[in-house]
């Protein structure tokens, strides 16, 4: 090796110093100034295979290339790091006059929640029967076959089991088929007069568009010295008439529940269709509302009632049903779809 070697590569290292500076000035964005860098000054870039050549040199000319490399690499660094904040002051400013904001515009509603038709309907329900004189009671949804079943004159090979087939947690334990246990729960704590209504969530095996396996019930139930059917129909004239309007078509329909006796069910002109018969009322043109009757004398036995003494009656009404007809919906699973643009109309 000898001076005209070492003289090679420090023009080869000014030449790259100045095709360096010359790409990095050329970078018209951040994305470019990182490849420009990459390619020159990055791990296999042109400066460090230049390095690499340092090796070549006599022993003693080392030192003064090593120094040139340095100063030259220090400038390009520098270059870039200055070339980095001119780019990004660059990209600011040209945001800033590209994005308008415009501050006169309203801001957007926070959506305050509403009560769920359920709720409502089963508010309205309690205000009726409470200004009727009765009060409110509540049971729990997980519930012993005793008193969802047994109770109420359903022993465990009863066929009108069949009709409310639920989910058993053990063979005593099931979810309630119905708000009927509030009842037993209420007649073994209280001696009559008992007015209730009991308003709760209750379960079966049960899916179409009239029926979901968990839905709402109201419980309503009188017992006392003299109760009679007429005083059913009176109470419950009164309250549909209150709660639908006056003039709804109402009919008592004769039917079986093993815990009351005689038993009722009592349907409403179908509102969806007028009674003229549609999807919702299965072309009847009437849709069911609630189950009643007067209180088996077996129930009041299991609640050591005097059934010599004491009558009563007792109903059961579906709140999903209700709020279909008050509402005007024609698919109970919309109620339990929490589908924001259905809830917000409440
Ligand atoms: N529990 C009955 C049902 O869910 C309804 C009902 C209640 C019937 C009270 C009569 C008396 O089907």
């Amino acid at each position: 090796m000898n001076e005209k070697n070492i003289d090679a590569l420090l023009s080869s290292l000014e030449q790259l110093a100045a095709a360096t500076l010359a790409a990095l000035a050329a970078a018209k964005n951040q994305h470019e100034l990182q490849l420009a860098f990459a390619a020159f000054l990055g791990k296999g870039g042109d400066f460090t295979a230049l390095v690499k050549l340092t090796g070549t040199l006599p022993v003693d000319e080392r030192p003064r290339f090593g120094a040139a490399i340095n100063v030259a690499k220090t400038r390009c660094e520098e270059f870039r790091a200055q070339r980095q904040s001119e780019l990004n002051t660059a990209e600011i400013s040209h945001k800033l006059a590209s994005e308008r904001i415009d501050v006169t515009l309203p801001g957007r509603r926070g959506f305050i929640g509403s009560k769920h038709p359920i709720t409502l309907v089963s508010e309205e329900i309690c205000e009726i029967f409470t200004s009727l004189g009765f009060g409110i009671a509540e049971g729990p949804e997980i519930e012993k076959d005793f008193y969802n079943f047994e109770a109420l004159n359903m022993p465990k090979d009863h066929p009108a089991r069949d009709m409310q087939d639920t989910f058993y947690i053990s063979d005593e334990v099931v979810l309630r088929t119905h708000t009927s246990p509030v009842q037993i729960r209420t007649m073994l704590k209280e001696k009559p007069p008992v007015r209730i209504i009991a308003p709760g969530t209750v379960y079966r095996r049960d899916s179409d568009i009239t029926h979901s396996p968990m839905f709402h019930q109201i419980e309503g139930f009188l017992v006392d010295q003299h109760v009679t059917f007429g005083d059913l129909k009176g109470i419950l004239h009164s309250f549909i008439a209150q709660f639908f309007g006056k003039g709804v078509n109402v009919r008592f329909r004769p039917s079986f529940f093993p815990f009351t006796e005689p038993s009722a069910e009592v349907d409403i002109a179908c509102v969806i269709c007028g009674g003229k018969g549609c999807r919702v009322c299965k072309n009847s043109g009437w849709l069911e509302i609630l189950g009643s009757g007067m209180i088996d004398p077996e129930v009041f036995k299991s609640v050591n009632y005097d059934p010599e003494v004491y009558s009563g009656f007792a109903f059961g009404m579906g709140l999903e049903r209700v709020a279909m007809l008050k509402y005007g919906v024609s698919d109970l699973r919309l109620f339990f779809e929490n589908d924001q643009r259905f809830l917000r109309q409440f």
